[in-house]
């Protein structure tokens, strides 16, 4: 059995007597109306590139009220071809002896070389030497590497546009394409370094190979790392709140802050899809006026990455009309029955033009002005 969170009673004592915001927390009917994102597995025959997404095209729909629902779209197929026992690329990584998936899965030297891998600068490490690559959220292309190099296969993502974090890993392949006349043939130890433009750990590292004919693709030494970077958006001022996400109370005249969320489920983790949606909400909003009073506008979002047992939902992107600091990431997630929601690389960020005029009723001043342009915040 798993250990259950009882999430909403932690946020009570921390918001102590404010109101609770369930509003906030997921909202599981646009998680469940949303197209799934399309999960990648790597297959054998997937020559070396980078994915190139249509931006322009995610951001049309980041910024489209409400969301378009739209389909995921499927890779081609080629036209299946009978290219059994003909040649595939060579990896340059060494083949333990015996040649078998087991002494692969035994061998040393894979074990070392991701323990005693350095963490790259400007990124974190979330997961290490497992046996597993990742399914995850923005698939964004890989390369192979000459060496178990993590320093190369990060400057290799940082030259991603689209790329958030990378998992390396040595991979056994048969070195000719299996065929019922070359059912097992000899391996050759390809290094991987994958590109992902969303949230890679353990919890997703869960592509542990695949059986060819009677060749059996295994993997080791898959370590996973992130980028370690507050992403500039002009306009607004970030902050990383880690993994978890924003539950605002009311504020101190009793209004509800939080304006409503988006999900993104067809590219590639971007904290701009988010801003676009909120300066495009303020936009929609000006041109609506409510019949009464102003309309609530976004001065501030909150956006990360969703997972439900570490399977990629997609980017979270919440709207709120006033500031709320760090001091108020408590969701780190849900439950729903067995499942369990995670809320992992999340950022918020502020509007630059914002200026809070809250009044709080027995404040001193008259107006509080709080300017919150505030230094950017360092990712620890
Ligand atoms: C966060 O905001 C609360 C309420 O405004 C304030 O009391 C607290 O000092 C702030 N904390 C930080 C870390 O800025």
């Amino acid at each position: 059995m798993k250990s259950r969170t009882i999430v909403v009673n932690t946020l009570v004592s921390l918001v102590g007597a404010s109101p609770l915001q369930p509003r906030q927390l997921l909202d599981f009917d646009l998680l469940d109306s949303a197209p799934k994102p399309a999960v990648h597995t790597i297959s054998i025959g997937e020559q070396p590139h980078t994915v190139v997404y249509d931006l322009p095209a995610a951001t049309q729909a980041a910024v489209a009220d409400p969301l378009p629902v739209e389909a995921v779209t499927k890779r081609g197929l080629k036209a299946r071809t009978d290219d059994s026992c003909t040649s595939l690329a060579a990896g340059a990584g060494p083949v333990p002896n015996p040649d078998t998936a087991d002494t692969f899965l035994a061998y040393d030297a894979f074990s070392t070389a991701a323990n005693s891998a350095p963490v790259p600068s400007g990124y974190y490490q979330t997961f290490g030497n497992l046996q597993a690559s990742n399914n995850a959220y923005g698939y964004s292309g890989y390369s192979t590497l000459e060496s178990y190099d993590t320093q190369e296969c990060a400057r290799r993502c940082n030259n991603v546009d689209s790329c958030s974090g990378f998992n390396i890993y040595f991979e056994r392949d048969p070195s000719i394409v299996p065929g019922a006349s070359c059912p097992d043939p000899l391996s050759t130890t390809v290094i991987k370094c994958v590109y992902w433009g969303g949230y890679i750990s353990t919890d997703n590292a869960n592509n542990f190979g695949q059986w060819r004919e009677q060749f059996h693709v295994v993997i080791a030494g898959s370590n996973g790392y992130m980028k370690n970077e507050l992403y500039t958006i002009p306009g607004f001022t970030g902050e990383s709140l880690g993994d978890a996400s924003i539950n605002a109370p009311l504020n101190c005249l009793g209004q509800d802050t939080y304006m409503g969320a988006k999900i993104f489920t067809t590219s590639f983790f971007d904290v701009g899809l988010c801003a676009a949606a909120c300066t495009s909400q303020n936009e929609y909003n000006i041109a609506h006026p409510p019949s009464t009073g102003s309309p609530k506008l976004c001065n501030f979002f909150v956006t990360y990455l969703s997972e439900v047992n570490g399977s990629p939902e997609g980017q979270y992107c919440a709207m709120y009309t006033q500031y709320w600091n760090s001091s108020y990431a408590t969701n780190d997630g849900q439950w729903r029955g067995e499942d369990h929601y995670t809320n992992n690389y999340v950022f918020s960020y502020t509007s630059t033009s914002y200026v809070d005029t809250t009044v709080c009723p027995g404040s001193n001043s008259t107006i509080i002005k709080r300017s919150l342009l505030r230094s950017a915040a360092s990712v620890e």
